[in-house]
């Protein structure tokens, strides 16, 4: 049932159930984060591994020591200046904090996210809710209510709809390491917004084969048409002549006989309206039947990072 009534999702989350919410990021899957079993179905609903840890979403930061200790200054400075809002923070967890939430790590990812009716929500429980992105694994992350539809059905007894996501992207994850901060997966906030507050960070390099890395799988985001990646769209279609196209480019159309579907980013150019707009032009190209997708890449600075680290994923082969 696709929902604005938030009692339902209550009622649905105290049964131990899952439900479907709205964030400014993407959508969510939620479950009770005090209950293993009901986090358990979180993992056999996405299909998702095991060793992929998942974020805690709480009402607000003053919550924030019941999920994690050992805080460092820098995370405190960040939460106040960023929530609610778009930016996962990964702490020491406080020893109750399930195995299953964390993949057996001894730190949890925790942040408030920003949306009016999942922030209701969340004063209604006396509970954090669990929740990766409302999709199966390795797929687009879903940016409206029908999406998540489309994915789960009613396998999925309540699907909260908060409306199209503002951001449309996953959220920024931070970590620490002594103390210092260091970024995890690019997201809704740009490097270059949380550099102004704390100074130059590092990014951690992902690998696939070590489980202590955190969850940035290579591939991911992936529609299931072939997709590429590419600075020159023009030469790419070219090259595919005679194939049934779609493009993904960032604010300037292009005319080309063989182009059966085109999706603009953003017309004048702004890096959080492609952002936002960014998985649902996936999941419209990915409803076409075409043979390939070609994406452009976007100027590599503030969020059109975060966008282009998101295609690479979700066009690189194996
Ligand atoms: O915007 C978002 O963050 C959305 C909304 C629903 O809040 N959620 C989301 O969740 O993107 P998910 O599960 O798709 O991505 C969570 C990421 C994974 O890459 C996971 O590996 C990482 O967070 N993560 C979770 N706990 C971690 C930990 N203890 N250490 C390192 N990475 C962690
Ligand atoms: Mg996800």
């Amino acid at each position: 049932m696709i929902t604005k009534n938030i009692q339902y999702a209550v009622d649905e989350l105290k049964r131990d159930g899952l439900v479907s919410i709205p964030t400014e990021t993407v959508y969510g899957l939620a479950a009770n984060a005090y209950n293993e079993t009901t986090v358990k179905k979180i993992f056999e609903l996405k299909n998702r591994p095991h060793y992929n840890p998942l974020i805690v979403h709480i009402k607000s930061a003053d919550y924030l020591q019941h999920i994690a200790k050992e805080i460092p200054d820098i995370a405190l400075k960040l939460a106040t200046a960023f929530w609610p809002g778009p930016l996962t923070l990964v702490l020491k967890k406080q020893e109750h904090v399930s195995d299953f939430i964390t993949a057996g790590k001894d730190t949890v990812a925790v942040r408030v996210p920003n949306h009016p009716l999942t922030l209701d929500l969340l004063n209604e429980l006396d509970f954090p809710l669990a929740a990766p992105s409302a999709n199966p694994f390795g797929s687009i992350s879903p940016t409206n209510a029908t999406h998540v539809h489309a994915y789960f059905g009613e396998t999925l007894p309540v699907i909260l709809d908060g409306g199209e996501c503002e951001k449309g992207i996953e959220s920024t994850i931070i970590g620490f390491e002594n103390n210092q901060p260091i970024l995890y997966r690019h997201g809704s906030i740009s490097i270059e917004e949380i550099e102004k507050m704390v100074g130059k960070i590092n990014t951690i390099t992902h690998n696939d084969q070590t489980p202590n890395a955190p969850g940035m799988l290579s591939r991911h985001y992936a529609p299931k048409t072939e997709t590429y990646l590419t600075n020159n769209v023009a030469a790419l279609a070219t090259y595919f002549e005679g194939k049934k196209i779609g493009l993904l480019v960032f604010k300037n159309p292009m005319h080309h006989h063989n182009i059966h579907h085109q999706e603009i980013l953003s017309k004048t150019g702004d890096c959080a309206e492609a952002a936002k707009n960014l998985y649902a032009a996936m999941h419209r190209l990915d409803e076409q039947n075409l043979d390939v997708i070609i994406a452009e890449r976007l100027p590599d600075e503030g969020l059109g990072k975060t966008i282009n680290d998101k295609l690479e994923r979700a066009t690189k082969k194996e």
